[in-house]
């Protein structure tokens, strides 16, 4: 028989994360998209969970496996994201926003199917979507813990991770270098760093399960250093 359920380290700390890419709609069939398969915050979730906390997932067009015990919110777009978001902010403690967010849209999806008949070529003219995780930063708690991700491309991607620390106001940035072959996007494994006000910490490549570890120690030591709720 089971005993008691001994204490865990995040009993009773709600934590929300984002996850996936989302699909902006061109018409009924089609969409512009990117490459995240959600695996990076899947991994945080679970590792949230297994820690005691009281997960939800905002889910952007992930095809994995779900975790019993973890509540799933399925969304597409960005502005679906937005809204799930503005919904669930409130209530966590920490927010890891890994969800790839489209920072473009269609500005009119077409109604039906677009046909090809008496076209050469076709341009999409895009829109800016809203920048959700600045949009929650400004309303946040200070005791709130706010962790976003920064996929850049080569050797400015440091400076690029810290500048969005700063721009969005925000606890840790997790910067990876989607330039690099085989890690980040759609990818088992990953390679970080993690910035923080305190410093960066490098995550050589790994598992995401293990850098959903290194994420996790990085908001507890953030928390340790928070003002009290
Ligand atoms: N993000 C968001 N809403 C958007 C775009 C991004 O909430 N419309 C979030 C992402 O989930 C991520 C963080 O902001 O946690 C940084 O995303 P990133 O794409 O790296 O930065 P951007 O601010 O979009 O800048 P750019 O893509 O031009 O580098
Ligand atoms: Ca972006």
């Amino acid at each position: 028989a089971l005993g008691p359920a001994r204490p865990r380290p995040w009993d009773g700390l709600r934590v929300l994360v984002t996850a996936g890419g989302t699909r902006e709609p061109i018409d009924a069939v089609r969409y512009v998209g990117n490459r995240s398969s959600g695996r990076m915050g899947f991994a945080v979730a679970e590792a949230a969970a297994a820690l005691g906390a009281e997960v939800t997932v905002i889910a952007a067009n992930v095809a994995l496996a779900r975790a019993s015990g973890i509540r799933y919110l399925d969304v597409e777009t960005a502005a679906q994201l937005g809204e799930a978001c503005a919904r669930e902010f409130a209530a966590c403690d920490v927010l890891v926003m890994a969800a790839a967010v489209a920072d473009f849209r269609p500005s009119a999806a077409v109604d039906g199917k677009l046909k090809k008949d008496g076209r050469d070529e076709l341009a999409l003219v895009l829109e800016r979507t809203e920048d959700v995780l600045s949009g929650l930063a400004a309303v946040r708690r200070p005791a709130q813990t706010l962790v976003g991700f920064a996929a850049e491309h080569g050797a400015p991607a440091l400076a690029h991770g810290r500048d969005k620390l700063e721009r969005k106001g925000l606890d840790a940035v997790v910067v990876n270098d989607v330039s690099q072959p085989g890690i980040g996007f759609d990818s088992h494994d990953n390679e970080v760093t993690i910035v923080t006000a305190a410093g960066d910490e490098h995550v050589p490549r790994a598992t995401k399960d293990d850098v959903a570890q290194a994420i996790l120690a990085t908001v507890d030591r953030l928390r340790a250093a928070a003002p009290a709720r």
